[in-house]
């Protein structure tokens, strides 16, 4: 039924209950995960989890909050993830101007190394963009990366249908439900369907009316609810397609 592409299982927030979790979560219509890397030390563990379980795939790079760590030999490290056959994306990437975790000046030089190695592997990438709109936008142009998701997106249509534009995909999760996200209800309004991803974050961004616990991937139900309504397509409808898109932008060499 689901296909969750963005989560991270292997977060702390699931020390206590992660194998279990999964497992039901599997049971319960959550067909397919991608795991979603944030640091060096975490490719490790998102990929050992899609190597633990055949539904569970892999996304490898480094978070706009962690590149301040990365050093030159870590992009060899991960081109050389890059080749194992359950990695389908490169990820998540970005600049996060809200946090600024790391000085901006080391996020606009790690996220272009990194778009460069998504090209030369040739993967889609897994886009981390926050309040950064703008220039974030300009170095994905810049570079000659074409296929990828702007995940948890947040800015207006008119981006939105730009990136589409671009051969981008648009990631909806949790915020879609929340009481003020009228600009991102008028996103999925105006994306076409065939452009659209689901996703959690988990354990971040839970949906209502489960927002502010720690979020796990059947809470993609209420997404989906939600793009059923303002989309006037069924449920199932909606799995469909995004499963069909998620199987397009990341299985389709
Ligand atoms: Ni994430």
């Amino acid at each position: 039924m689901y296909f969750d592409t963005h989560a991270h299982y292997d977060d702390e927030a699931f020390d206590e209950d992660r194998y279990e979790l999964i497992e039901e979560m599997h049971k319960n219509g959550v067909d397919n995960i991608i795991n979603i890397a944030t640091d060096m030390e975490s490719c490790k563990t998102t990929m050992a989890l899609a190597q633990k379980y055949d539904f569970i795939y892999a996304a490898v790079g480094v978070h706009p909050h962690e590149v301040k760590d990365m050093k030159e030999e870590d992009i060899n490290k991960i081109t050389e993830y890059c080749k194992y056959d359950k990695i389908v994306a490169v990820g998540e990437i970005g600049l996060d101007f809200h946090y600024d975790f790391s000085d901006r000046d080391t996020q606009r030089y790690w996220f272009a190394k990194q778009l460069e190695m998504a090209e030369k592997v040739d993967l889609p990438v897994i886009i981390h963009s926050r309040e950064a709109t703008r220039e974030c936008y300009e170095i994905i142009k810049k570079s000659n990366v074409r296929k990828g998701v702007i995940h948890a997106f947040s800015s207006s249509t008119e981006v939105a249908k730009e990136y589409v534009k671009l051969g981008f995909y648009i990631g909806i999760g949790g915020v879609l439900t929340f009481k003020n996200a009228k600009k991102t209800v008028e996103v999925v309004e105006n994306i076409p369907m065939d452009k659209i991803l689901i996703e959690t974050d988990s354990p971040y961004l839970s949906p209502v009316p489960v927002r502010g616990h720690r979020n796990n991937s059947q809470n993609l139900q209420y997404v989906v609810r939600k793009i059923s309504e303002i989309k006037q397509i069924s449920v199932e409808n909606v799995c469909e397609i995004t499963r069909k898109n998620a199987l397009t932008i990341f299985f389709k060499k």
